[in-house]
């Protein structure tokens, strides 16, 4: 039993070790060969089931990234939605994009395979598997297998290392990163944690260890996060929206979510605002770079007022993708846009 895990003295390690896991950003894939994958810890750990349930595990397959991926193909995307150097291999050879312009290298899918190693996401060995050991907060003394701590996995640190990177820009193949961050929801966590904002990364994330990673993919908690209200002001309806329970701006994460207070005037829905971050592609030497224009989204204790015409529908919209996904037609329309709450003004 046990024999895929190679056995090595247990090093007592009297420090705490420096905090570097190999995640590079997306500029590499992770340095870690050969790692374990996710049913071989599963065979011991009830984790599995909420991880397979989790955007960290569909990661590389869910539908809204691959329509992204199919209109900007870049190593970056992979080196971090699958950031295992195997995963990548994987999807040089087997991506249905590469496989249109690269007829000839009809790689076969791996046998016995049930699931390809990119189609795992970021599973169990990214976060926890580093030469032969597993990382974990707390050693207990009752693991079968040789175990490092890292206490630093209880901190919104750990998250950092994927959740908030900046904007790369290509220039004659080589890839450098601009000062546009392309994620920054540590920085807003940081910034809530400042003014006292309760909680952290992994205490609103995985509850009691929880490996569910809930997020903007759960309608009923996007549901629980924002609180509407409207008022009459004379011949004015107004609304106040602000983010409830939320340890960062709402939304937050990847550059194309938003949502949209919309409401129906003759027969057409009509923006009142868009809460998100606005972008412009602007030349730099002989690159183009993407800027940050405008950054609107609901930022925790800061209430948004927004006017609106009495007596009308009004629904608050979420959306996931850019305004070209929605066109485009690579997913769903209605994967791509989930109506929060609605009513009508006063
Ligand atoms: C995205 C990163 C990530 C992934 C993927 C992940 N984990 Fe974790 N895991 C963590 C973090 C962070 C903690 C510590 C949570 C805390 O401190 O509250 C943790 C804690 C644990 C613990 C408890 C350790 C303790 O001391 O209580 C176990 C067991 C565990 N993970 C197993 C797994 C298994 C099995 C998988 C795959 C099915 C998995 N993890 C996938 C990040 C991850
Ligand atoms: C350094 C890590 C990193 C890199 C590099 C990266 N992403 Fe992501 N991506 C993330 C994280 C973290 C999220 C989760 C944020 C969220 O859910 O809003 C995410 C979310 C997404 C989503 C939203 C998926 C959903 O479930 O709604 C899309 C689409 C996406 N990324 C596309 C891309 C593309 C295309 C590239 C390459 C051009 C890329 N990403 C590069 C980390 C990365
Ligand atoms: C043969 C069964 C088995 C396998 C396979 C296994 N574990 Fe464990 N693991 C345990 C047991 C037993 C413990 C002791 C704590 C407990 O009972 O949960 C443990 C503890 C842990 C801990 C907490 C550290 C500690 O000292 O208690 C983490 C994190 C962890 N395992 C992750 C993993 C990951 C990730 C994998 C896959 C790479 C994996 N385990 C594979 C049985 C296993
Ligand atoms: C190896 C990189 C990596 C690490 C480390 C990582 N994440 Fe993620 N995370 C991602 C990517 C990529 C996605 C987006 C998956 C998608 O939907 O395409 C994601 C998605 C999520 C989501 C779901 C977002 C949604 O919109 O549903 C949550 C919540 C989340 N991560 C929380 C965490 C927390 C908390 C930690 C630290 C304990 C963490 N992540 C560590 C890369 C990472
Ligand atoms: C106080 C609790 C809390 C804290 C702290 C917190 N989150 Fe969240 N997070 C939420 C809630 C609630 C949502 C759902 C509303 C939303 O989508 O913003 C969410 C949504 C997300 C999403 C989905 C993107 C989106 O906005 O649609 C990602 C990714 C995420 N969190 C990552 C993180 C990371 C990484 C950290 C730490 C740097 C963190 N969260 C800290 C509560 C929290």
């Amino acid at each position: 039993m046990r024999r895929w895990l190679p056995l090595l003295p247990l090093t007592l390690i009297a420090a705490v070790p420096s905090f570097d896991w190999g995640f590079r950003r997306g500029l590499e894939p992770l340095p870690v060969q050969g790692a374990p994958g996710p049913d071989r810890c599963g065979r011991c750990h009830a984790e599995v089931d909420d991880w397979k349930g989790s955007r960290h595990h569909s990661a590389w397959s869910n539908d809204i990234f691959q329509a992204g991926y199919i209109l900007e193909p870049q190593a970056f995307c992979v080196n971090c939605h699958a950031p295992l150097p195997e995963q990548g291999d994987e999807i040089e050879v087997n991506h249905p994009w590469y496989l249109a312009m690269h007829p000839e290298s009809k790689a076969p899918l791996p046998a016995k395979q049930p699931e390809r190693k990119a189609d795992q996401g970021i599973h169990c060995s990214v976060c926890h598997w580093r030469e032969g050991e597993v990382l974990a907060p707390k050693r207990s003394g009752k693991a079968p297998h040789p175990v490092r701590e890292a206490p630093e996995m209880s901190d919104p640190a750990f998250c950092k290392s994927c959740h908030e990177f900046p904007m790369p820009a290509f220039h004659g193949g080589e890839i450098r990163v601009t000062e546009t961050p392309m994620q920054s929801t540590w920085t807003e966590w940081a910034a809530y944690a400042a003014a006292n904002g309760k909680g952290t990364c992994q205490s609103c994330h995985m509850p009691d260890g929880k490996h569910t990673f809930k997020g903007g993919h759960d309608i009923d908690l996007l549901r629980a996060s924002v609180q509407v209200d409207v008022a009459v002001n004379g011949e004015e309806a107004v609304f106040t929206l602000r983010s409830v329970g939320v340890g960062h701006h709402f939304p937050t994460g990847d550059l194309f979510r938003n949502l949209q207070l919309q409401v129906k005037e003759n027969g057409e829905w009509m923006t009142l605002r868009r809460f998100g971050r606005e972008f412009e592609l602007t030349p730099e030497g002989t690159e183009i770079v993407k800027r940050l224009v405008q950054e609107t989204s609901l930022v925790p204790g800061v209430p948004q007022e927004v006017p609106a015409p009495r007596g009308l529908p009004w629904r608050l919209d979420y959306h996931y993708g850019a305004p070209l996904d929605e066109v485009a037609g690579l997913v769903p329309y209605d994967r791509l846009v989930v109506t929060l709450l609605e009513g009508t003004t006063p």
